[in-house]
């Protein structure tokens, strides 16, 4: 039987930076035999982060988010799956607000208070921790670090790839004012040379990861 993959999309913009590397980190699990379910957080229903209701905490629900609104059929998808791709761009320094709505529901719901079992997921899965920013690649080392940490800790083994750099307009020469901090012809360059590149490398950890 195939592996199930559950690929998640937390930006909001179809076909840009984002978008793009998880859509080929998940075409690499899927040639390497796998199932993919994909998700777009900004095209769920309405949903919110963890609402400290503790519903997970009580022995009928443990481990199991209570709470039910448009997360709810992706959390459900990934305590059933293989492997988890998820990918969100930076934003002011962390990841999206969409992104951490599910991570703050994701983790707590392993999360259980207790000395001796930390945590009670009994089914740890790969996953992969995609970031696209203006910054380097480099440049948010600390914090994907933490994510990964805490990924690995009560979700699965965890693997970060990050697309730094990106371009993050089709044409930086048609905005109402200069976006002066960046040089547009160095910008499109490395989106023309380095960034598919990245896809590829983005498509051979799918097809290693989740194959
Ligand atoms: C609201 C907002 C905040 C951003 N903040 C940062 C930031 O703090 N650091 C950074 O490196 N890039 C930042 N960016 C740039 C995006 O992370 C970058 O362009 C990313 O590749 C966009 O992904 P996308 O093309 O999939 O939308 C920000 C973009 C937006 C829209």
């Amino acid at each position: 039987m195939s592996n199930k993959i559950v690929v998640v999309h937390a930006g909001p913009r179809k076909g840009w930076n984002t978008d793009t590397v998880i859509s080929n980190a998940a075409k690499g699990a899927e040639d390497a035999g796998a199932e993919i379910i994909r998700f777009d957080l900004f095209r769920l229903e309405k949903y919110t982060g963890c609402i400290s209701c503790f519903g997970c905490k009580k022995e009928q629900s443990r481990g199991h988010c209570i709470c039910r609104d448009g997360l709810t059929p992706v959390l459900d998808a990934i305590r059933e799956a293989d492997g988890l791709i998820i990918g969100s761009p930076n934003y002011l320094g962390e990841l999206t607000a969409s992104f951490r709505a599910l991570y703050e529901r994701l983790i707590f719901q392993n999360l259980t208070y207790n000395m001796e079992t930390p945590c009670c997921n009994e089914r740890m899965i790969p996953v992969l921790l995609i970031m696209t920013s203006n910054a380097s690649d480099t440049g948010y080392l600390h914090l994907l670090n933490n994510y990964q940490q805490t990924l690995s800790r009560f979700v699965g083994p965890t693997e970060v790839f990050v697309s730094g750099n990106t371009l993050q307009l089709k044409d930086y020469s048609k905005t109402d004012w200069q976006w002066s901090m960046f040089d547009p012809e160095a910008k499109q360059k490395r989106h023309d040379t380095v960034f598919p590149e990245e896809c590829r490398k983005a498509y051979e950890l799918g097809k290693k990861l989740f194959g």
